[in-house]
């Protein structure tokens, strides 16, 4: 179903197939399945916390849709998480309301894949996914997999749960590589399988979050986020040649260069540090771009809001160039905010 490049009517795809400007910019949000919609909160109260409702595929499937029935983005994000490949490799996972994951204690050779099949619901939920876009009227959207890069998801496992400077992380890479090795090995193992059975299993592009890239310095970006990516990108485009491959490596600075040149992504996500104009000199020739609104002048709304996005907008369109947020809808967004948002893109994009 996935392998082949398609002549799709979805524009979304088209960037990322064709890397031409699209007559219209495809959008859509991180994070835009979540909290600051009422119906999602709704469901969540229902629920017995995040976690129960990533893996109920039927929930899943509902959630990702939510979104797309209020807005008609172009691309859907299946609802999940980047930390349930922790999950599935045996470390233990709670998401605390208001605090954020909590990863239990982490003894790397106690990690195996005998609980891999503890992602099922999220394959399945794909699948319920695509088969609601058509039913529902929506099949100019796309529908994208995802998950963190072995780096942003190590911090997480080291540190058990978020953290400002991933002191622990850090000191490990530099006093135990070998150690350190070990475990971003096994993710980019367990990564690259799971995406495989994402596409497998309906997924039309995937995204990898490399959130935290950018705590590391050049060399260190080198061998942990770029490295093991590219080793990612190898083993998906071993069995989907063409499924595109978006790359985000949030704060990676003049990195992002290396990064795109390097890890052999289809396209990147820009976060909002990074200066259009130099995006649409430097890296938009290399790869088509995703981005880059700052979520806060989203949650901020009015002139502001239209002007920062009218610059990006303007800057990115003459290139290959999907609009997005430069990191996730913050939860406290008004619904108002992001429909003007939407209808701005819609009538200027
Ligand atoms: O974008 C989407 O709509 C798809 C769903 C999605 C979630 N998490 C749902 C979620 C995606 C793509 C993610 C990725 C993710 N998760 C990242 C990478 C992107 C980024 O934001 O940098 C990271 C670092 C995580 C880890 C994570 N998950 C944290 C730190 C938290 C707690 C903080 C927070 O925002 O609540 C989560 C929980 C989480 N993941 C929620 C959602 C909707 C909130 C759960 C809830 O309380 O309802």
């Amino acid at each position: 179903m996935n392998d082949k490049t398609p002549a799709s009517d979805k524009a979304f795809l088209n960037v990322l197939h064709t890397r031409k400007p699209s007559s219209k910019i495809p959008f859509w949000f991180m994070r835009q399945a979540g909290r600051y919609l009422p119906e999602y909160r709704e469901l969540r109260a229902r629920k017995n916390g995040f976690l129960d409702m990533a893996m109920d595929s039927k929930s899943a499937c509902e959630i990702t849709m939510q979104p797309i029935r209020r807005f008609g983005m172009d691309a859907a994000i299946i609802f999940s998480d980047i930390l349930v490949i922790p999950y599935a490799l045996g470390q233990s996972l709670d998401f605390v309301q208001g605090e954020g994951p909590k990863l239990g204690e982490l003894s790397i050779s106690k990690l195996g894949y005998g609980g891999f099949s503890k992602l099922d619901p999220v394959y399945e939920a794909l699948g319920n996914v695509r088969t609601a876009l058509n039913a529902e009227g929506f099949s100019h959207t796309a529908l994208i997999g995802f998950a963190g890069a072995p780096w942003t998801v190590a911090t997480y496992m080291i540190e058990g749960g978020s953290s400002r400077d991933f002191l622990k992380t850090k000191m490990m890479a530099y006093r135990d590589p070998e150690g350190f090795s070990a475990l971003i090995d096994m993710l980019v193992e367990a990564t690259a399988s799971y995406l495989i059975k994402q596409i497998r299993a309906g997924a039309e592009a995937v995204q990898i979050f490399d959130s935290w890239a950018g705590a590391l310095d050049s060399e260190q970006f080198n061998r942990w986020a770029v490295q093991p990516t590219k080793r990612i990108v190898d083993l998906v485009r071993a069995d989907y040649p063409h499924v595109p491959i978006i790359g985000f490596p949030k704060g990676a600075g003049q990195n992002y260069l290396s990064y795109v040149q390097n890890t052999g992504v289809s396209a990147l996500g820009l976060d909002s540090q990074v200066p259009v104009k130099w995006a649409a000199q430097s890296l938009q020739p290399l790869a088509p771009v995703q981005g880059n609104l700052d979520p806060v002048c989203l949650l901020a709304g009015g002139d502001a809001m239209i002007l920062a996005a009218e610059r990006i907008v303007e800057t990115l369109k003459g290139g290959p160039f999907i609009f997005n947020l430069g990191h996730g809808i913050h939860k406290d967004t008004p619904v108002e905010h992001v429909e003007a948002l939407v209808r701005f893109i819609r009538d200027n994009g």
